[in-house]
C-alpha cells in the first residue's frame, strides 16, 4: 500500500463528491452565469472541487420554484401526517449514509472525523425526527369570544423560507433549519456557507430521494453580498432565518425592511463560564476545556470568558493549561484526533490576531499563541490567565480555541461581569450550592444557562439569544413558532 500522506483523508474515509450544482426544483445545475467557486480542505489547502457559484439570477429561479411548490404543488395539499413521513425518511436516510455525511463534513470543514460522527450526525437525525414528530400536532385553538360566533386558530406555513447558515456545524445548521419548516410546510431556499456548501448539497439529494416534492427544498450556493442579499431582498420570500455574525445580522435587518420579512437571527455569544470553588474541580476542568475547544473553539456558544472564583484560580489554571497542552491536533481524519483546523485562512488570520492583542494588552499566554505545524489553518490551543474584562479577548468573539480567564471574588459581582457584555447567548455555572447555582441560572442575561454541564444540545430544547445574541428561538417547540402565522377565524353562528 502506498504511504498516505498525514493530512489527506485516507482511502475509507475519501468521501464521494455528488452534488457541486444548484438544486432548483428538482435539478442539480450550474449557474446562470456559469461561475464556480473553490471549497477548499482546510487540513491541507488545497481545493476539494468547484462548486456553481449562485447569484441574483439562480436566486430568482430557486424562488420561483419555492413559490409554486408552496401555492400549487403537492407539498401544499399534503397532509402533516405524510409531511412527517417524509422528514422521517430522511433522518433514515440521513443514519444511513452517516458514514459518507461524516466524512464529508470533515473534508469540507476540518472538523476531527469523532466529533462529526459522534456529535454532528445524531444531533441531525434527531433533529429531524423531532419536528417529524411535530408535523401533526401543530394546531390552533376554539376561542370563546363575545357573542354567537365561533371562533378558532389555525397555524399556517410562513410561505417561502429563505435560510442563510454558516461554516460551523453545516450539516447541523441544515437541519436546525428544515425540520421546523417542513414540519410545518413552508418551501425553503437555503444558501449555505460558501466555506461548507457540500454536506448541504448532499442532504438536499437525500431529500428529493426520501420523496419531498420538487421546489419543496431549493439550495443556492455562493456568497453572502450576492446570493445571500438577493434572498434578503427578493419580495417572494415571506421571511429570513440567519445564523451567522452580528454584522451581517445588521446588513440583513436592513436589507430585509423593504419588504418587512419576518427575521430571525441566531448570532455571537461571550459566553461567561463561571467556576465557583465549591465545584466538582475535575468536572468543572473537563467542561471548562470542552466548552471552548470544542470544534476548535468555532461554536457561538463557546465559554469564551471562563470567570474563576480566587481561592482555586491558581489550581485550576494549572490544571487546565496542562490539559489545554495535551490536546491531539492533525489530521482530522486520524480518530485520534481532538482538534483540527480553523475552516479558512479569514479565521486563522482573525484568532492570530486576537492573540496578538492578548498579548499587547498585557493577558499572560500560558500555552499556545502560534500557527501549529507549516500546512492547514491550525491553530495552537491557546490559554491566557491575567485577562480583565475591558481587553478585546474578552469583549470580541473569537471563534478559535483561545481559552481566556479571569478572576472573580463572590456571586454578585461575577454576576454583573458575566453580564457586562452586548451578548447574551449562553453561560454556564459550576457549583455545589443549589442555590447559588439558581442564582446565577436566573440572573444572568443569556438564553441557555447549564448547570454542571456544557453544551449539552437536544433537538427539544429551546436555543437563542438575548441581547445581540439574537432574534427568536431554534429548537423545540419554540422553534415552530418562526415558520407559522397565526390565523383567526371567525363564524357568525346565528
Ligand atoms: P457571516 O455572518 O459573514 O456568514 C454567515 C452566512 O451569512 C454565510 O452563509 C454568508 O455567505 C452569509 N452572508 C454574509 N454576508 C451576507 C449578506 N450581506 N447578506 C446575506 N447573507 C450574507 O460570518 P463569517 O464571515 O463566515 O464569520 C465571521 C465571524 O462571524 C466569525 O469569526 C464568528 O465570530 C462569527 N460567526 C458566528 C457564527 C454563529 O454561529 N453565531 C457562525 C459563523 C460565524
Ligand atoms: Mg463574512
Amino acid at each position: 500500500m502506498s504511504a498516505i500522506s498525514p493530512m489527506t483523508p485516507n482511502a475509507f474515509a475519501a468521501p464521494p463528491i455528488r452534488q457541486t450544482g444548484i438544486l432548483i426544483g428538482d435539478e442539480f445545475r450550474p449557474s446562470v452565469s456559469g461561475k464556480t467557486f473553490e471549497t477548499i480542505n482546510p487540513a491541507t489547502e488545497e481545493v476539494i472541487c468547484e462548486v456553481a457559484e449562485g447569484d441574483v439570477e439562480d436566486i430568482d429561479l430557486a424562488v420561483h420554484a419555492a413559490r409554486s411548490a408552496f401555492e400549487t404543488g403537492p407539498w401544499s395539499r399534503m397532509d402533516a401526517r405524510d409531511r412527517g413521513r417524509l422528514l422521517n425518511k430522511l433522518a433514515d436516510l440521513a443514519e444511513q449514509h452517516l458514514d459518507e455525511l461524516a466524512a464529508l463534513e470533515t473534508l469540507d470543514n476540518g472538523k476531527p472525523i469523532n466529533d462529526s460522527r459522534a456529535a454532528d450526525l445524531p444531533l441531525v437525525i434527531d433533529c429531524l425526527r423531532y419536528y417529524a414528530g411535530w408535523a401533526d400536532k401543530i394546531h390552533g385553538d376554539t376561542i370563546p369570544i363575545r357573542g354567537d360566533f365561533f371562533c378558532y386558530t389555525r397555524r399556517e406555513p410562513v410561505g417561502v423560507c429563505g435560510q442563510i447558515i454558516p461554516w460551523n456545524f453545516p450539516l447541523l445548521m441544515t437541519a436546525w433549519k428544515w425540520g421546523p419548516a417542513l414540519a410545518t410546510g413552508n418551501t425553503i431556499v437555503m444558501k449555505p456557507a460558501e466555506q461548507t456548501p457540500l454536506t448541504c448539497l448532499r442532504l438536499a439529494e437525500l431529500a428529493l430521494e426520501a420523496g419531498f416534492p420538487p421546489g419543496v427544498i431549493n439550495v443556492v450556493p455562493g456568497f453572502g453580498p450576492t446570493a445571500g442579499a438577493a434572498l434578503v431582498q427578493h419580495p417572494q420570500v415571506d421571511k429570513i432565518a440567519f445564523t451567522g455574525e452580528g454584522t451581517t445580522a445588521k446588513i440583513i435587518m436592513k436589507n430585509a425592511a423593504d419588504t418587512l420579512k419576518r427575521i430571525t437571527f441566531e448570532l455571537g455569544g461571550k459566553s461567561p463560564n463561571v467556576i465557583f470553588a465549591d465545584a466538582d474541580l475535575d468536572a468543572a476542568i473537563a467542561g471548562a476545556e470542552f466548552g471552548l475547544f470544542f470544534n476548535q473553539g468555532q461554536c457561538c456558544c463557546a465559554g469564551s470568558r471562563l470567570f474563576v472564583e480566587e481561592s482555586i484560580h491558581d489550581e485550576f489554571v494549572e490544571r487546565v493549561v496542562s490539559r489545554a497542552s495535551q490536546r491531539v491536533l492533525g489530521n482530522p481524519f486520524d480518530t485520534e484526533t481532538q482538534q483540527g483546523p480553523q475552516v479558512d485562512k479569514a479565521q486563522f488570520d482573525k484568532i492570530l490576531h486576537y492573540i496578538e492583542r492578548g498579548n499587547a494588552q498585557g493577558a499572560k499566554c500560558l500555552t499556545g499563541g502560534q500557527r501549529y505545524g507549516q500546512r492547514g489553518f491550525f491553530v495552537q490551543p491557546t490559554v491566557f490567565s491575567g485577562v480583565t474584562d475591558e481587553m478585546d479577548i474578552a469583549r470580541e468573539e473569537i471563534f478559535g480555541p483561545v481559552m481566556n480567564i479571569l478572576k472573580f471574588k463572590d456571586t454578585n459581582e461575577v454576576i454583573q461581569r458575566a453580564n457586562n457584555t452586548c451578548y447574551g447567548l449562553a453561560a454556564a455555572v459550576w457549583t455545589k450550592d443549589i442555590q447559588k447555582a439558581h442564582k446565577v441560572a436566573a440572573s444572568v442575561r443569556a438564553g441557555t444557562v447549564w448547570v454542571n454541564c456544557y453544551d449539552v444540545f437536544d433537538a427539544a430544547a429551546p436555543f437563542g439569544g438575548f441581547k445581540m445574541s439574537g432574534i427568536g428561538r431554534e429548537l423545540g417547540e419554540a422553534g415552530l413558532a418562526n415558520y407559522t402565522e397565526l390565523k383567526t377565524v371567525t363564524v357568525r353562528l346565528g
